[in-house]
């Protein structure tokens, strides 16, 4: 590792297992001061221990906006501001149309639209010149899933938000991108097949099949396109959307 991040302050949602956590680590690893978020405190805790460094882990549902106000009112006396804010938390579930319940939906796209629009919101007076918005995306929003319409549909919501905020950020120096993964080994993924080992395996091999490079990804490889993101390397970059994906959204 290369301090890349020396020095700066990092909230990363949804971190306590996955891609979150393992976002995490890199950053620590980097140089960072990082805080971490998740609803369950217990393995919360074990992931703060686990990245090391410092990270502190602050129990948060990301869709309520009371938690998201503890939470920045931590990290502002704490740290003071907040350089780099992953807004990662999120997830989804399978159903086809004519079976989708309202609850799907309400839980869907609170936890990756509401949630993801208020935790931008509410860390903006913590955030100033050189700092790096990311959202977690999906191809999944750039693509038609069969049975997973109301993800899909949450992560196209998401994908335009950073779209349209870049311009509302205009003149504040604070850049915005969406880092969209295909499908990555995590306890997010393999629990949608359910609880049996067998079963998630099978869904592994059966999503590797449909991923140019023959494989689904490891959430350290998000981690380093977040990285890029979040680094000065990204100077340039705004608005856009980076997919680590081995290729499955781009063929
Ligand atoms: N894995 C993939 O193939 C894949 C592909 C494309 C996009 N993504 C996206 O990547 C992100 C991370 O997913 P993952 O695959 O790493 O899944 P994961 O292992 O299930 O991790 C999700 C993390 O988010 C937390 N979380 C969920 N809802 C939350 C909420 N309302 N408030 C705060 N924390 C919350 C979870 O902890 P608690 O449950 O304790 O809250 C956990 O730490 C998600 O936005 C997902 O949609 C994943």
């Amino acid at each position: 590792m290369h301090d890349r991040l020396k020095g700066k302050v990092a909230v990363i949602t949804g971190a306590s297992t996955g891609i979150g956590l393992a976002t995490a680590k890199v950053f620590a690893a980097e140089g960072a001061k990082v805080y971490i978020t998740g609803r369950r405190q217990g393995v919360l805790d074990r992931a703060a221990e686990e990245i090391g460094h410092g990270a502190t882990g602050l129990q948060t549902d990301s869709a309520s906006l009371e938690d998201l106000d503890r939470l920045y009112a931590h990290v502002k006396s704490d740290a003071g501001r907040i350089d780099i804010l992953f807004a990662n938390a999120g997830g989804g579930s399978l159903l086809p149309l004519g079976q989708i319940t309202e609850e799907q939906v309400d839980d869907t796209f609170d936890r990756n639209v509401k949630g993801v629009i208020f935790t931008v919101q509410k860390a903006l007076p913590l955030m100033g010149k050189g700092g790096s918005i990311i959202l977690t995306g999906s191809t999944a929003g750039s693509s038609g899933t069969a049975a997973f319409s109301v993800y899909s549909a949450s992560k196209a919501a998401v994908r335009n938000l950073a779209r349209s905020w870049a311009m509302d950020l205009k003149g504040t120096g604070i850049r915005v991108n969406v880092v969209s993964p295909g499908p990555v080994r995590t306890p997010g993924l393999v629990g949608l097949a359910g609880d049996d080992a067998a079963q998630q395996e099978l869904l592994l091999d059966h999503f590797a099949t449909l991923i140019p490079l023959g494989r689904v990804g490891e959430a350290d490889e998000i981690a380093r396109a977040a990285l890029f993101l979040a680094s000065d390397d990204a100077s340039f970059v705004n608005g856009a959307e980076l997919f680590a994906d081995g290729g499955t959204a781009q063929v």
